[in-house]
């Protein structure tokens, strides 16, 4: 071990699953997210500005062109760093809707802080500066996610808002292997907005879902919810996000025994999620005979936080 291979600093985000509001959250209106416990693990050494994460075949450097070398260089000029090399550990796939670019820059900004001590520096700040390479103008979900874990309401106008819950809540997570680029499905919906002037009504039954399934998590109202999801899904589609690998997913999910599924993250490839209190195991075999991937994890326990 040489002089720079030392750690300096060990930073963690959260990978993120949005069980309702995503788009409709873009437009001001309010959205249902989790922060997972899976995630990216950052460790900052004496450097010059070199990011590597073995697991997705990245390597970037600061102002090599590449969209993770300009975030990268975002991020520490926002926290006026320098001198630093990032080694990721990633337990989340990339693009796929599960936050991967938000969880890989609150993890980097928090093991830089670490490594600097400089604890009063604006890490959310920071990573909404990397944030804009990737989704262009996010909404901050993504975000607030990585940063906070746990299950939570979240608005532009309010920010991350916790939500406790007194069982944690049990969700199928679903990969249909697809990468999807969040920046363009957004401004795909943007277009769609400015054609179809109708289609901002979709956004905004999208927020009343959203309120509703808050409303239904803080209950412990499972079913309510489950169909929720299957509303937020129709209405994700109408909003042409939604991709035959997804609605098969979604499908396979409901045939399958779930109370509901549906598309999750900016959709055209990337997630699913399904809530199946008493067929997860058939959900999961459904989508592995269908050729997908998927998994079952909990949100909103304390060791989510
Ligand atoms: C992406 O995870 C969520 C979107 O709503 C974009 C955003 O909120 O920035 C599609």
């Amino acid at each position: 071990m040489n002089a720079t291979d030392i750690d300096l600093g060990i930073g963690f985000g959260h990978g993120k699953v949005i069980l309702i509001g995503e788009h409709s959250v873009v437009y001001d209106q309010p959205a249902l997210a989790a922060g997972l416990r899976a995630g990216i693990r950052a460790r900052a050494t004496r450097g010059d500005g070199r990011l590597r994460v073995p697991a997705w075949g990245l390597e970037a450097k600061r102002g090599d062109g590449s969209p993770a070398g300009l975030a990268l260089d975002r991020l520490l000029d926002a926290l006026d760093l320098r001198d630093l090399d990032f080694d990721l550990q990633a337990d989340i796939p990339s693009r796929c809707g599960l936050g991967s670019s938000a969880a890989m820059a609150v993890a980097v900004a928090r093991a830089a802080v670490a490594a600097t001590g400089r604890n009063n520096a604006d890490v959310s700040a920071a990573v909404a500066q990397a944030e804009t390479v990737f989704h262009k103008s996010p909404s901050g979900i993504d975000s607030a996610a990585a940063m906070h874990g746990g299950l939570g309401a979240f608005s532009k106008q309010q920010g991350w808002r916790p939500i406790a819950l007194r069982q944690p809540l049990k969700i199928l997570i679903g990969l249909t292997g697809t990468p999807h680029d969040t920046g363009a499905q957004v401004a795909a919906v943007a277009r769609l907005c400015a054609r179809a002037p109708v289609a901002r009504r979709l956004v905004e039954t999208l927020g009343e879902v959203a309120l509703a399934a808050i409303d239904a998590v803080g209950v412990g109202d499972i079913d309510s919810l489950g169909r929720l999801f299957d509303i937020a899904h129709g209405l994700l589609a109408g909003l042409r996000v939604s991709s035959p690998a997804l609605d098969a997913m979604v499908h396979g999910a409901r045939a399958a025994g779930a109370i509901g599924a549906k598309l999750t993250g900016a959709g055209g490839g990337g997630a699913v999620i399904a809530l199946a209190p008493s067929h997860a195991a058939d959900v999961l075999a459904r989508w592995r005979a269908d050729g997908f991937d998927g998994f079952e994890t909990h949100v909103g326990a304390a060791q989510n936080a």
